[in-house]
This record gives structure tokens, C-alpha cells and sequence, in this order.
């Protein structure tokens, strides 16, 4: 019984463990992961190294909120541009997803 505890808490924290290394937004599933994905790059940027990209910025979140709504180059060289609004995410989905894209810079 003492076994079966222990390997049921082993397996829950192992679960906590996969939610906290961060699991992209169902909203960037669907309408983003086409292109990105967050520690490598697929079409566009890692959302890793948008996080440094604007790592102290204050402005950093409205600005990707911004560059997502508007769509466009970025300075990612990826020969592609970022389509306005990913596959048609709108304003509360967006500003969602750049705070996440943001606070990944503070996880490790
Ligand atoms: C069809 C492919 C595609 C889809 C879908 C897409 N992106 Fe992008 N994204 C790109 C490309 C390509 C770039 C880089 C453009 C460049 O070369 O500068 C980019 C760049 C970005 C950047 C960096 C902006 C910056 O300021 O540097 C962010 C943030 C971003 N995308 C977020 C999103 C989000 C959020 C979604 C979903 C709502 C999304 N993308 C959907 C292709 C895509």
C-alpha cells in the first residue's frame, strides 16, 4: 500500500512537473503551432528567444501583441512572414499568448 502511495505522488509530481515545463496555450496549438513551437524553431521563431528578444523591455508584451495583430518581418531572417493573427487568433487570444510568450524568458 505505502508502495503504491509513493509511486502514486512520484507520477503526480512528474505531472506537475511536464504542466510547469511549459505546455503551449490550446489557443497556440490551434492557431499558432504551425509555425512555432517554443524551444525550436519551425517557421518562425522559437517563442523561447522572442521571450529574450524582449527580455526588459516594459513595452515587450504590447509590442508583440502588436507585431501578432499586425503580422509582418521582425528581423527573424526567416525569409516568410508572420501572417496577421497567426491562423486567426483575436485580440484576447493574442494578448494571451504574448504574455505567455513573455514569461517563458523567466523560466529556465
Ligand atoms: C504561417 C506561419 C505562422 C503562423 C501560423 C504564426 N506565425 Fe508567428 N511568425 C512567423 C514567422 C515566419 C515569423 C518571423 C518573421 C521574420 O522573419 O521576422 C513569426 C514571428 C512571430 C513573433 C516574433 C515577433 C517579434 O516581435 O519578433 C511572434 C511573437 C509570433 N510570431 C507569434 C505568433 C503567434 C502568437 C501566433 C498564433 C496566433 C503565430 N505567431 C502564428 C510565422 C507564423
Amino acid at each position: 500500500m505505502k508502495l503504491i502511495i509513493t509511486g502514486m505522488m512520484a507520477a503526480g509530481l512528474m505531472f506537475a512537473g511536464a504542466a510547469m515545463a511549459e505546455d503551449m496555450p490550446a489557443v497556440g496549438k490551434a492557431k499558432c503551432s504551425a509555425c512555432h513551437a517554443i524551444e525550436k524553431k519551425v517557421i518562425g521563431p522559437a517563442w523561447r528567444d522572442v521571450a529574450k528578444k524582449y527580455k526588459g523591455d516594459p513595452e515587450g508584451v504590447n509590442l508583440i501583441v502588436m507585431h501578432v495583430i499586425n503580422g509582418g518581418e521582425f528581423g527573424w531572417k526567416t525569409g516568410t512572414k508572420m501572417p496577421a493573427r497567426g491562423l486567426g487568433a483575436n485580440d484576447a487570444e493574442i494578448q494571451k499568448l504574448a504574455a505567455f510568450i513573455i514569461g517563458l524568458e523567466s523560466q529556465p
